[in-house]
């Protein structure tokens, strides 16, 4: 299968050119393209070239929806992400954020992207926080219930650091 990467190199090359230039990275196109874990389901919650393209404006949307107004809905939520993109491999094994292996990291890593989002929410889902691992769930890994101000993300944020 040609990965959507080679099909897409130049696109690729445009979004993460700025990055490259700043930090100096040599990603050249001879570079294997990153094996991106299959999702869960027949389909994505939009056309995956739609996901590709532009998730981090939904996820961001979603967010600011949440946080500012309050408006919780499952679709683009990134729960809901995490629960049918994070799957344990044939050993059983739970990939992290930040290995290759996982889901949102395995674009991000070859990109050269950084997200600060799992320092919060969780990376995995729930019921797989905890299997095969002796680390305890996040304490903010479930946002439902809880209302969100100004002080308590900074606090988050300490926490989390
Ligand atoms: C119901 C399960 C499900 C949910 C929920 C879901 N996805 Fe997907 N997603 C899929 C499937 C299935 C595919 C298509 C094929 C694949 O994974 O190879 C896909 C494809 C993608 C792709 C393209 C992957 C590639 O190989 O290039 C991205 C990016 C993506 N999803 C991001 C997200 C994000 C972000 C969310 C949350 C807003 C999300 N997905 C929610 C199942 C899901
Ligand atoms: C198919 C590859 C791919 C997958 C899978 C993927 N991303 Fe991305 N993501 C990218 C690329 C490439 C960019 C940079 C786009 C740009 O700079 O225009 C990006 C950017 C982002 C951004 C914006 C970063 C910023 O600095 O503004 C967020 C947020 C994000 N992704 C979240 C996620 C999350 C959460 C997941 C997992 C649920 C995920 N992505 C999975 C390729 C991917
Ligand atoms: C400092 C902690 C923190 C960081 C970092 C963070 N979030 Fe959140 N996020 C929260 C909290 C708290 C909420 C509120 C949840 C609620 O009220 O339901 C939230 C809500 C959300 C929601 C709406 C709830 C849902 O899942 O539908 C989305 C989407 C979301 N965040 C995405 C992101 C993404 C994408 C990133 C990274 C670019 C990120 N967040 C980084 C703490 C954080």
């Amino acid at each position: 299968m040609v990965s959507w990467f080679q099909k897409n190199l130049q696109n690729v090359m445009l979004a993460v050119t700025a990055l490259l230039l700043a930090t100096s990275v040599n990603v050249n196109a001879e570079v294997a393209a990153p094996v991106v874990p299959k999702g869960k389901g027949e389909q994505c919650v939009e056309p995956t070239a739609e996901m590709r393209k532009n998730h981090m404006d939904m996820l961001k949307h979603q967010r600011d929806e949440t946080v500012h107004n309050g408006v919780r809905t499952k679709k683009h939520a990134l729960k809901e992400c995490i629960a049918c993109h994070v799957q344990p491999d044939d050993k059983g094994q739970v990939a992290r954020f930040g290995e290759d292996e996982h889901f949102c990291s395995s674009c991000h890593n070859y990109a050269g992207v950084n997200v600060d989002c799992f320092q919060c929410h969780a990376d995995r889902p729930q019921e797989l926080i905890g299997k095969g691992h002796k680390i305890k769930p996040h304490h903010t890994a479930d946002f439902k219930d809880k209302t969100i101000n100004k002080d308590a993300l900074q606090a988050l944020t300490k926490v989390s650091k």
